[in-house]
């Protein structure tokens, strides 16, 4: 299976910045496709100007949310039918800083990744422990209740899914997981998965946290890591092409 590298920008960026950066990401890779699968995942403001930057070339794109509703009277929201509007091909969901912030339970995370696949969007589903319930010996425990409740949700779909493992304390923080103790947790999910498709090994599984251009090879060397999801090096293209690079 093709590795699958994915940036998050989070809440960063502007029209001239974006269009830099994604210049500067294509030249990289020099009219080529990249041996890896390569996501683009913005604000929802600019997922337009990504469909033009973007649309018919090696790198895909994506929402970082979507709504766990159709349409109608939800303020604020995006839903998947205006996302395939423009090509989207991915919708995070579940990111620890929506659960965080935003209040988002498993059952909403859930409900939305189900909606994005209905909607021909792929949902990447983040699961992730915080430090103290890394430390409280929970880790297995809160990340299969996290997926558990996606697979609940999309049944046989459930291959159709990628999955991030995030540990929250290794989001934007500089402590990245070892790849022993990722590999570890992606053992983990493999087998929920195992339990819930017979296809386990067609799942993309993520991690994500401090992931950069000098430890992606040995994270992506991992069995179970398929790919990765990039926050802060997304935002540099030099850093983001070496982690295709070494997705390769
Ligand atoms: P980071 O973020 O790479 O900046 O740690 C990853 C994420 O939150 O998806």
């Amino acid at each position: 299976m093709k590795k699958l590298i994915a940036g998050n920008w989070k809440m960063n960026g502007s029209l001239a910045a974006n269009e830099a950066l994604v210049s500067a990401m294509l030249d990289g890779l020099g009219g080529k496709a990249p041996a890896s699968d390569v996501a683009l995942c913005a604000p929802a403001p600019y997922l337009a100007q990504l469909a033009g930057l973007l649309n018919g070339g090696p790198i895909a794109w994506g929402a970082q949310d979507v709504s766990s509703h159709e349409s109608g009277a939800y303020t604020g929201e995006v839903s998947v039918g205006m996302l395939r509007d423009f090509g989207c091909r991915y919708a995070i969901v579940g990111h620890s800083e929506r659960r965080q912030y935003h209040g988002e339970t498993d059952t909403v995370v859930a409900a939305k990744a189900q909606r994005a696949l209905a909607g021909g969007v792929t949902p990447i589903v983040c699961v992730g422990e915080t430090l103290a319930e890394r430390e409280g010996g929970q880790t297995e425990a809160v990340v299969k209740r996290q997926l558990a409740a996606v697979i609940h949700a999309v049944a046989h779909c459930t291959s159709e899914i990628v999955v991030a493992y995030e540990p929250v304390w290794a989001i934007g923080t500089g402590k990245t997981a070892s790849p022993e103790q990722a590999q570890q947790v992606h053992a983990v999910l493999r087998a929920q998965l195992a339990a819930a498709t017979q296809h386990p090994e067609r799942v993309h599984i993520l991690y994500g946290g401090s992931m950069n251009a000098a430890n992606a090879a040995s994270l992506l060397a991992q069995p179970d890591i398929d790919g990765g999801l990039i926050g802060g090096a997304s935002l540099k293209a030099a850093d983001f092409l070496q982690i295709v690079a070494a997705a390769t």
